[in-house]
């Protein structure tokens, strides 16, 4: 069976290509969304990509994929920065979890720098633009392959 990879996006990226392209660039989610499955069936992998703007979906989404999903790519966009219940539910994810962010938090402002999910996080990519998504994946399939 085909194994799935849920894509979770936090707040505010609903709005990618609109929300200051100066620093996310004018690609939209649904591009992403789009680029990322096509890729996944190059890597014989499906993608399920996820937004939302409220930390408890996210959670709740987080539980599902204990049943639905062989790994998770996140990023959690500001609640990186603040939300240990996001952390204790991937704590509670068996499989792989890969943190993505768009911007090079670490060359931003000071409160950007420390994120609560890569505590748990097994990798992190950080200002690759929205490819860091799909280097997201295909790091994943070769985790998933080991
Ligand atoms: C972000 C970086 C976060 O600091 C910010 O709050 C975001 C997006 C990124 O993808 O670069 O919303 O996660």
């Amino acid at each position: 069976m085909t194994k799935t990879i849920h894509i979770l996006n936090g707040p505010n990226l609903n709005l990618l290509g609109k929300r200051e392209p100066e620093i996310y660039g004018d690609i939209t989610l649904d591009n992403v969304a789009a680029d990322c499955s096509r890729l996944a069936t190059d890597l014989g992998l499906e993608t399920q990509l996820m937004q939302s703007n409220h930390e408890g979906q996210i959670v709740d989404w987080i539980h599902q994929a204990r049943d639905k999903a062989a790994g998770i790519i996140i990023n959690p966009a500001a609640y990186t920065h603040t939300s240990v219940a996001i952390l204790d539910a991937l704590n509670t994810f068996e499989g792989p979890v890969l943190e993505v962010h768009i911007s090079n938090v670490h060359k931003r402002e000071s409160f950007r720098h420390h994120s609560y999910v890569s505590l748990r996080a097994d990798g992190v990519i950080a200002g690759f633009g929205v490819e860091g998504y799909q280097l997201a994946l295909r790091r994943m399939a070769s985790l998933l392959a080991d």
